[in-house]
């Protein structure tokens, strides 16, 4: 098999830009490409737009080298990598646009042999549609050298890298290649090997496709059954995280923890897909999504409840906007979303939101009189309820000093939750 030399990534960011920069870093000539002009400058500069560890080392470095470059327009290939985003639309079946858009500049370029990867997570039968965009914009070509017509290898690649370890995940991590034929298959797993050290195993497209989908609807299941526990737990008068913790010393149990919801790119939007594909089929996956997405509306009536018997005067500190710990990802955040509805709802209160890791509030807060983001210290100091709704390792920190005798709503268990035999990540 030839060794493909030079690889076109398509969407420059979280999953694109650590992609172009680990074959970038691996001897691969690769131009990344984006829409957004201020990304494309930015890789050119060496820089990265947001923050992942390690990846600006990875991508300084390969664009000092001249291996990575970056540019609006799509140009020829070897290879090209999609990863654009696949959001949901309101009635939630998946917005294809992007990667239509993206296809529409790679259709022109094409002359045969290229090997095309769909690596943004898509629903069952995502990539297909990708490939028959394609071969309608450019009738010349077929996916098996049917009718003598040069063929395109089509692929999907689903990327399971966890966010802030996606430069380690992305070398050590197994991956699952589909291909729309074997030697799209055969020719997608030869081209991560260059920078895989998992295991890469072939299959065809959609089920590749229905096993990133599996994977994030079996966490979102069982986070699911945590939130619900937590809720349940509140109402008989027990400690959430106590329980969780003696029942994971069963030898076949382990319980995750719960949150203020689910949010992310990912475990809240993907289970979506598989509704979409087989509603009446898939009853338990639909009622953990509706169970993780009433948690935000929950911890918002604790909230107000907390304040009932407090003065008018009282403040409430927010602690944390990402979706998870430790990370500068706002995306689908269940904190934001109760953030944002504690400022609505308690106008004539101060809600001091403290996120450490970005520098303005996100549009669903900003330009609110009552909403001041500040430091978590200056947070806690100024208010009479504490809401902990991300459990960063700078507000574990927090002292018991500065919380006394505030009332604390713990979504996360982070001030006072011992580890578990299986604490696991929500
Ligand atoms: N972020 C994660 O942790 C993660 C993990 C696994 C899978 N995914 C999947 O990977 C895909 C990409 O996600 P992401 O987090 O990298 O999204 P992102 O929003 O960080 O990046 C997408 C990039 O694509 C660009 N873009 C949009 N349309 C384009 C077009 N037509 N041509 C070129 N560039 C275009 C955007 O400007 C943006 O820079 C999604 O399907 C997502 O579900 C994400």
């Amino acid at each position: 098999m030839n060794t493909i030399n030079r690889v076109a990534v398509i969407g420059l960011g979280y999953i694109g830009l650590p992609t172009a920069a680990i074959l970038a870093t691996n001897g691969v000539e690769v131009i990344g490409v984006d829409v957004n002009q201020r990304t494309v400058d930015a890789v050119n500069a060496g820089q990265v737009p947001f923050v992942e560890p390690d990846l600006g080392v990875h991508v300084a470095g390969a664009v000092s080298q001249g291996n990575l470059s970056a540019s609006t327009l799509t140009p020829q290939a070897e290879a090209y990598i999609v990863a654009v985003p696949t959001p949901f639309r309101e009635d939630r079946s998946a917005d294809l646009s992007y990667i239509e858009s993206a296809a529409r500049g790679i259709a022109p370029q094409l002359q045969g042999g290229e090997l095309l990867i769909l690596e943004s997570t898509s629903p069952p039968g995502a990539t297909e549609h990708m490939a028959n965009y394609i071969l309608n914009l450019r009738p010349d070509l077929s996916l098996d050298g049917a009718d003598s017509k040069p063929a395109i290898l089509v692929a999907h690649c689903p990327e399971r890298v966890l966010p802030g370890r996606v430069m380690i995940e992305l070398v050590t991590n197994d991956r699952i290649v589909g291909g729309m034929t074997a030697e799209a298959a055969e020719t997608a797993k030869h081209l991560y090997a260059v920078f895989c050290q998992g295991e890469i195993l072939t299959t065809d497209a959609v089920t590749a496709e229905m096993a990133k989908l599996v994977e994030n609807s079996y966490r979102d299941v069982n986070i699911a059954f945590a939130n619900e526990l937590s809720v349940i737990s509140d109402k008989l008068g027990i400690d959430v995280w106590e329980l969780i913790r003696l029942a994971n010393h069963h030898p076949r149990v382990n319980i995750l923890q719960p949150g203020p919801g689910v949010g992310g790119h990912c475990i809240a939007v993907d289970p979506w897909f598989i509704v979409a594909a087989a509603p009446e089929e898939s009853r338990l996956i639909r009622t953990a999504r509706e169970v993780n997405d009433a948690k935000p509306e929950w911890v918002f009536q604790q909230v107000v409840a907390s304040l009932e018997s407090l003065p008018a005067t009282a403040e409430v500190s927010v602690l944390g906007l990402a979706f998870k710990a430790n990370i500068d990802d706002l995306r689908e955040s269940p904190a934001i979303e109760i953030a944002a509805h504690l400022a609505e709802a308690l106008s004539d209160r101060r809600i001091n939101v403290a996120e450490p890791h970005v520098e303005e509030l996100p549009k669903q807060l900003a330009g609110r009189n009552n909403v001041e983001l500040v430091s978590i210290e200056e947070s806690v100091k100024r208010s009479d309820v504490v809401v902990v709704l991300v459990d960063h390792d700078d507000v574990k920190a927090i002292s018991p000093e500065l919380l006394a005798g505030k009332i604390v709503i713990d979504t996360r268990g982070a001030l006072t939750r011992e580890p578990t035999p299986a604490a696991a990540a929500v």
